[in-house]
């Protein structure tokens, strides 16, 4: 952490990495936490106390008294779940208008957006892509259509607009022949609309390049992973944000050179979620078995997550995308049992063998090393003196692949599991 200058804690993988635990683990050390890219798609958790927490839109730094949240302009935001959220975190103690800035640029989901969402993945039945069913992609779409709405907006003269996008979306659901029902979704909305405008609506790019003037220090908080980037992901298995690091800069306004440290999270296996190529997935018992271990259901839709060997070309591509200068373990607990663990270091096809992400992973077959388990209980463990050996040969192996020092390895879910290295 350095003064005046922003560091990113950005998955690198296909989400769910373990970001939100690590962004509260962090907190304490920034002024100011910000969500740059995304929305109620992301389900980050954080445990502490005996107590856990799943975020979906606001920043994990809230548990914090003295951070500052901020949700960037390069999120979207459906007031009916950030209310609900909000609502949940106050009763909990947690004030959103003390602890909260909403940029006035970021866009709006609505009701409509979700059925749209859902109409497109049902008129591509079996290609769908799995999505969140949160409205993301409609919502992104209108944005670069130029049609969508803002935060800003629901300050003036709201009712009309909303009505002139919600008649829009309307006239594509009927030409599609999709039956949906929003009249209780959209009472809901409204509701959450009214709550937002109670909250500290600002212009947050122009305040976070004043705190970094003065002085301040930012972290911003990625959500979902490289992987399900809408330009660096397995397109069009992705997301509709930007959520590598040039998705900081756009999602909060500020200029690259203010990024100083960038953090890429990682587990010590793989998972996806949702549909799209995935050259480790394990269709066997191990993948079940780390499925069971890690508990590898979705945080927002309750999905089974693919599970897999750590991928290190995916990791290697991303690393480079984003600019990552430390790399994050987590969850190398799940993998205490194995007697060994695997590591993907090359991809091949057709008797083609590459270390570079291919333009269309799929049908790419996983290229395997093979390093010995270190069999025995790391959830106990508080510094990395009481590493096993066989726990520094993993770390070393992925360091030595990735040319990237790994910085923190985290042991179990709670904000006290985690194990910075010297
Ligand atoms: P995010 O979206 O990147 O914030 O990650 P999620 O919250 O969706 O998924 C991570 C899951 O792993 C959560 O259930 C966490 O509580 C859990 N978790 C995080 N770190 C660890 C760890 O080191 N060990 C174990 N066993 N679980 C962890
Ligand atoms: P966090 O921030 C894991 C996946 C969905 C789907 C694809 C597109 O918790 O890591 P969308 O609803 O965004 O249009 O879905 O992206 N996806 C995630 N997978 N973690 C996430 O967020 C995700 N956000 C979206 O499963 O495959
Ligand atoms: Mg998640």
């Amino acid at each position: 952490m350095k003064q005046g200058k922003i560091d990113a804690l950005l998955g690198i993988v296909f989400g769910d990495e373990g970001k939100g635990k690590v962004v509260d683990y962090f907190t304490p050390q920034y002024d100011v936490v910000a969500r740059f890219a995304g929305g109620p798609n992301a389900g980050h958790t954080i445990i502490f106390d005996g107590k856990k927490f799943v975020l979906r839109s606001i920043p994990s730094g809230i548990f914090n008294d003295n951070t500052l949240n901020i949700i960037g302009n390069g999120c979207v935001i459906a007031p009916d779940l950030f209310c609900q959220e909000a609502r949940e975190l106050e009763k909990a103690g947690y004030i959103m208008k003390d602890r909260l800035h909403i940029s006035k640029r970021a866009q709006l989901i609505l009701p409509t957006h979700r059925a749209l969402d859902r109409a497109y993945e049902a008129l591509k039945g079996k290609a769908k892509i799995g999505t969140t069913g949160k409205g993301i992609g409609p919502a992104y779409s209108d944005k670069a259509a130029r049609i969508g709405l803002r935060v800003g907006d629901i300050l003036d003269d709201f009712d009309a607009k909303y009505k002139q996008l919600k008649e829009r979306h309307e006239q594509i659901l009927k030409d599609l022949g999709y039956e949906y029902d929003i009249t209780e979704e959209e009472k809901s909305w409204l509701e959450g609309v009214d709550y937002m405008r109670s909250l500290h609506l600002t212009d947050t790019e122009i305040e976070i390049n004043r705190l970094l003037s003065e002085g301040k220090s930012v972290l911003a908080e990625g959500a979902q992973g490289s992987l399900l980037d809408l330009d660096h992901g397995t397109y069009p298995m992705v997301s509709s944000s930007s959520t590598t690091c040039g998705g900081v800069c756009t999602g909060l306004g500020v200029a690259p050179g203010k990024i100083d440290q960038v953090f890429g999270i990682f587990k010590a296996y793989s998972t996806r979620v949702g549909s799209g190529p995935f050259p480790v997935e394990l269709f066997d018992s191990v993948g079940d078995t780390i499925r069971e271990i890690g508990h590898e259901y979705g945080a927002v839709t309750g999905r089974n997550r693919r599970c897999g060997w750590v991928d290190l070309v995916a990791l290697k591509y991303a690393a480079m995308i984003n600019g990552v200068t430390q790399l994050v373990m987590m969850k190398s607990d799940v993998l205490d049992s194995f007697a060994h663990i695997k590591v993907c270091t090359a991809y091949t096809k057709d008797g083609v063998v590459t270390t570079d992400m291919p333009y269309d992973l799929n049908g790419w077959q996983p290229v395997y090393d093979e390093l010995p388990g270190w069999k025995c209980d790391l959830t106990a463990m508080t510094s990395e003196e009481e590493f096993p050996q066989a726990l520094n040969d993993y770390i070393s192996y992925i360091e030595r692949y990735m040319g990237i020092p790994i910085t923190i390895v985290s042991v179990g879910p709670d904000r006290r599991a985690t194990i910075v290295r010297s």
